[in-house]
């Protein structure tokens, strides 16, 4: 019996926590992760806030205790209004509750511990770099993958773990246009800041993260200073904006940052504007050098995330980018990968012991398994966008034509006791998602059970 092969394609956080999770749980695969990028500059920068449910997959994985030193552990978001007053704390994580804490990390931290898991003893991943994917094709019976470079490969199935801007994408929906990333018209823009530059302004000593809501979405909606090292010494800060100009004006933002401070300057620190003192200082003692902007995408979801002859599978944001004012995106890839890998070694499993020859995933049952796998998961999907929804609303300052009413004390406090009830039910939700006990749903306990991380 041939051990089954598998390629990946992509080596951001889903890509490589998959195949983590294929090496435990599937041994005998050999598997191979094709990459754009140069094996010099594997992940994308920035800070990244890791749920619980984000945070008990990479336990699973056993890099979660390696994080705690290198991130911002926390509970509690504080909430105020622009001019610094009070309006909740919203607890979000914590031991007793969810098991974990939330935690803030620059996201090449987290991709360097998947990639050094990779890397260890001999593992039988191999990561191919300066490999772009150019077009999959299935038959009954393989699947192959091209690359730009005129390389090609074969193998059992075909994995895609590229992002948003997905070529597997393309390659397998009907329609392909139909599933373009669309630019939704918002951008977060922020920067780095450290805490002694602005500490003597949070003049109540609010515990951070901090999260501040406008009247306005004109005079900005929204603004988070957000730690996120173990010391708490360093800080993010970032706002969502409306900026409706075309990708073609990005240009000039990657080239001249005094163009990003210069919006934020203009949006926070003006003559008539409504935002307290710590935000401008923020803005106005911030190095320019520390911007960045990233526009907001997003694209159709599929019905099913896998193929007509199950021979090509796509997780993370390849399947389901998510608005990023939610948090989810690689809670979800991560929580993709594991119940897949779950799904996956069943099914070879079952058809390896069923017909005794050749493992197939393009089989009544392995159909059958991947089928009851995309229905948990665009359910799951659909529970969290809810959530998702809810804070980008928050975010965007207050919803619609009611901006201005709404932001009255006593209609924020209303509200907030609305949100801080459907958070409440919905935290749970999200923070006790735990793959194993999800995938014994689909896969029985019985079959599960063989199956152990150790
Ligand atoms: C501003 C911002 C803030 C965010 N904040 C959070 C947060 O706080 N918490 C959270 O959980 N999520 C957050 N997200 C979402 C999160 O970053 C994504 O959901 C997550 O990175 C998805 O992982 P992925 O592996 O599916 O895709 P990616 O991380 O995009 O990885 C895709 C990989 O595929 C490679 N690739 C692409 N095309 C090809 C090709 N044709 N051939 C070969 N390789 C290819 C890419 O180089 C990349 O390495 C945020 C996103 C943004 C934009
Ligand atoms: C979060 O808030 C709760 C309730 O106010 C408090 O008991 C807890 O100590 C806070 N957690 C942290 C880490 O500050």
């Amino acid at each position: 019996m041939a051990p089954p092969k598998i390629i990946i394609i992509g080596s951001g956080l889903s890509g490589l926590s998959l195949s983590l999770f294929l090496t435990r749980l599937l041994p005998t695969a050999s598997i191979k992760i094709y990459e754009v990028r140069p094996s010099t500059h594997p992940s994308t920068s920035g800070t990244i806030n890791l749920t619980p449910n984000a945070l008990r997959v990479l336990d699973h994985l056993g890099i979660y205790k390696s994080l705690i030193p290198e991130g911002f552990n926390f509970d509690n978001l504080t909430l105020l209004n622009h001019q610094f007053d009070f309006l909740a704390s919203i607890p979000i994580a914590g031991v007793s509750e969810f098991e974990y804490q939330s935690l803030r990390i620059e996201r090449r931290i987290v991709h360097s511990a998947l990639l050094r898991k990779v890397l260890e003893h001999q593992s039988p991943i191999e990561i191919i770099y300066d490999s772009k994917c150019e077009r999959v094709e299935e038959s009954d019976t393989t699947v192959t993958v091209t690359f730009t470079n005129g390389v090609s490969d074969t193998a059992d199935i075909l994995i895609a773990c590229d992002g948003i801007h997905s070529t597997v994408r393309k390659s397998f929906v009907k329609d392909p246009k139909d599933f373009d990333p669309r630019y939704t018209g918002q951008m977060s823009i922020g920067g780095v800041i450290t805490k002694s530059q602005i500490q003597e302004y949070n003049v109540n000593n609010n515990p951070y993260p901090l999260m501040m809501f406008g009247p306005e979405s004109s005079t900005g909606g929204n603004f988070m200073i957000w730690p996120y090292d173990r010391s708490g010494d360093q800080f993010t800060f970032f706002t969502t904006l409306p900026k409706p100009d075309e990708e073609k004006d990005w240009k000039k933002y990657t080239e001249d940052k005094t163009v990003l401070k210069k919006i934020m300057q203009e949006t926070f620190c003006s003559d008539g504007s409504p935002w307290n003192e710590m935000v401008r200082k923020t803005v106005e003692l911030s190095e320019t050098e520390g911007y960045r902007f990233w526009p907001f995408y997003l694209h159709s979801i599929p019905e099913k995330f896998y193929s007509e002859k199950a021979r090509v599978i796509m997780i993370g944001d390849a399947a389901h980018a998510m608005p990023p004012s939610g948090g989810q995106g690689a809670a979800m890839a991560f929580e993709d990968s594991e119940t897949l890998a779950y799904s996956l070694a069943v099914a070879f499993n079952n058809a390896g012991l069923s017909n005794g020859s050749n493992l197939n995933i393009n089989t009544p049952q392995g159909q059958n398994i991947l089928s009851k796998w995309s229905d948990h998961r665009i359910q799951r999907m659909k529970a969290v966008q809810e959530m998702n929804k809810r804070m980008s609303d928050m975010r965007k300052g207050s919803s619609g034509s009611t901006s201005g009413v709404m932001f009255t004390v006593k209609v924020w406090a209303i509200w907030l006791l609305g949100l801080l009830g459907v958070l409440g039910r919905t935290r749970r939700v999200i923070n006790n998602y735990d793959a194993k006990k999800e995938a014994a749903a689909w896969l029985g306990e019985e079959a599960i059970a063989r199956y152990s991380l150790e």
